[in-house]
């Protein structure tokens, strides 16, 4: 029996005089592992370097804060409806508008993710040609796989130094669109690692060209309130910008917004694709939230800002001093035009290949021995996010950790990962076979991963975070890219896959 009610197995039990297991399974049921661990976690106090950008809370509205759960409701007419809004949340809605300067937005309950897949089957239709960057996160290609669309990769500036890559240059951009019709092009502001591509200058290739230009800026909420973070997509002509609330101002995790030009993506379309994207039942809290931070960042919003930038250029000055570090700065921005023309200074990138070490393991040593939770690392950087909510005492704890672990010097395995191996996948993607869309909904089957090269991906394998596919469904396996997969899987970066193991993979037959 899969499933059972106490009574019912409690009866069946005495029949069948199995009384002990059926104790064994009730003990096990009165345990409740995901909240444990939860609250396990909280009750450390970790110094919070990863989003939501409210820190457990600090920077919350204190009602708010203290009745998150009354503000689980249902759509009422006084809480309006966010499918059909006319009330509180239409107003809502307009003033998001205006305090980001745009024409027209959308609140989102389930994350950018959400908005990417509303901008898909909003903007393209099966078939449509959409230049789209490399590393772009799994929901936009969620957003290919659903549209139909079918994407030409544009290889990202890649960083020799930080072994990452950051964005798009105006001359790759240019000379892509004159390849063939194009109807979109798909472009990140920022990157995951805080770097931006000269988006005004892009944005004008796409005017000139005539194309629409979508951008995912999952990372950019706070780009427009402060002079020194970089110009934000949605005063830059995009036809679509989706910024997820949650992540470094103080949205609830799922808050996030859909900006538009209905001049370009006509608001009827979104509303359509809205209507087949987000829940029935939203959780009126995170809505709150997006209104409650959008206040705040209209009426505080420089001040809090200034201070977190404050906050990270001293952990970035005081990190750089630490022998074996190198801080992604602003300085090693490639100038207009390039793929790397600036970088947001809440991002803490530290590049750590002069350590020896992986970054992976120096993360662990972080969390294990001195209560710091970084956002991710890689093989040879660690993300460290600086948000509203962090405080003095968590950049002094950050710096007299790394200054610790890199007085250890070689203390761990080195990195197995050549980063290598990313930048020539992201210069040269494998082949194309099969649109996202053909090859997520042609007959598959499930194969060995390890015997998988030369056949033709039908699913997205991501490793997580930051969540970008390394193989797309449609394009050709090989051998490097099983390798590499595998090499991260070993390494202990989680995989987003339908099997996480890796044992299998779903090719088409
Ligand atoms: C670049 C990028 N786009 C989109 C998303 C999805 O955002 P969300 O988690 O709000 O759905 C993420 C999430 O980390 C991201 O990094």
């Amino acid at each position: 029996m899969s499933c059972f009610s106490p009574k019912y197995t409690s009866r069946d039990a005495s029949q069948t005089g199995n009384a002990l297991e059926y104790q064994e399974r009730l003990d096990t049921h009165a345990e409740a592992p995901l909240f444990t661990s939860l609250r396990q976690f909280v009750s450390r106090h970790q110094a919070p370097f990863y989003s939501p950008g409210h820190k457990g809370g600090r920077t919350l509205d204190p009602w708010f804060r203290a009745n998150i759960a009354a503000l689980d409701l249902n759509n009422l007419p006084d809480t309006d409806t966010l499918h059909c809004p006319i009330g509180p949340i239409a107003e809502a809605e307009r003033l998001i508008a205006d305090a980001w300067g745009a024409a027209q937005s959308f609140m989102l309950v389930q994350g950018s993710t959400a908005g990417n897949i509303t901008m898909a089957l909003s903007a393209l239709r099966p078939g449509d040609r959409v230049l789209v960057q490399r590393n772009a996160h799994k929901s936009v290609i969620a957003g290919l796989i659903q549209s139909g669309a079918t994407p030409d990769w544009l290889a990202p500036y890649w960083d020799e130094t930080f072994g990452m890559a950051h964005g798009i240059s105006v001359a790759t951009l240019e000379a892509r669109l004159s390849e063939a019709p194009t109807r979109a092009v798909w472009l990140l502001h920022p990157t995951y690692y805080g770097s931006v591509a000269d988006i005004a200058a892009l944005s004008a290739v796409c005017r000139k060209h005539s194309v629409l230009l979508l951008v995912d800026g999952a990372h950019s909420p706070h780009f427009g309130f402060h002079p020194d973070l970089p110009v934000p997509a949605e005063r830059n002509g995009a036809a679509g910008v989706v910024q997820s609330v949650h992540k470094i101002i103080s949205g609830l995790s799922q808050a996030a917004v859909l900006h538009i030009d209905p001049m370009q993506l006509p608001t009827e379309s979104v509303r359509r694709a809205l209507q087949l994207v987000q829940t029935t039942s939203p959780h009126f809290a995170i809505m709150a939230s997006i209104d409650l931070a959008r206040r705040e960042m209209v009426l505080d919003g420089y001040d809090l800002l200034q201070r977190t930038l404050e906050l990270s250029r001293r952990a970035r000055r005081e990190l750089s001093a630490i022998p074996g570090i190198t801080m992604l700065g602003p300085e090693h921005a490639a100038g207009p035009g390039s793929g790397f023309y600036g970088l947001d200074e809440t991002k803490l990138l530290i590049g750590i290949g002069q350590l020896g070490m992986d970054g992976r393991e120096i993360v662990k040593l972080l969390n294990r021995d001195y209560g710091i939770q970084p956002e991710l690392a890689g093989a040879e950087h660690i993300l460290c996010i600086v948000t509203l909510g962090n405080t003095e005492s968590d950049i002094d704890r950050l710096v007299v950790a790394l200054t610790q672990i890199a007085a250890q010097g070689r203390i761990e395995r080195p990195s197995a990962i050549d980063s290598g191996m990313i930048r020539d996948l992201l210069a040269h993607p494998p082949e194309l076979v099969l649109t996202p869309r053909d090859a997520y909904f042609a007959p598959d089957e499930t194969v060995p991963f390890d015997q998988s090269s030369g056949r033709i991906a039908a699913e997205a394998i991501t490793p997580y975070p930051p969540g970008i596919p390394i193989i797309m469904p449609g394009e050709r396996l090989t051998r490097d890219v099983t390798s590499l997969l595998r090499a991260l899987q070993n390494s202990g970066t989680p995989i987003s896959a339908s099997d996480p193991q890796l044992h299998t993979i779903k090719v088409v037959q």
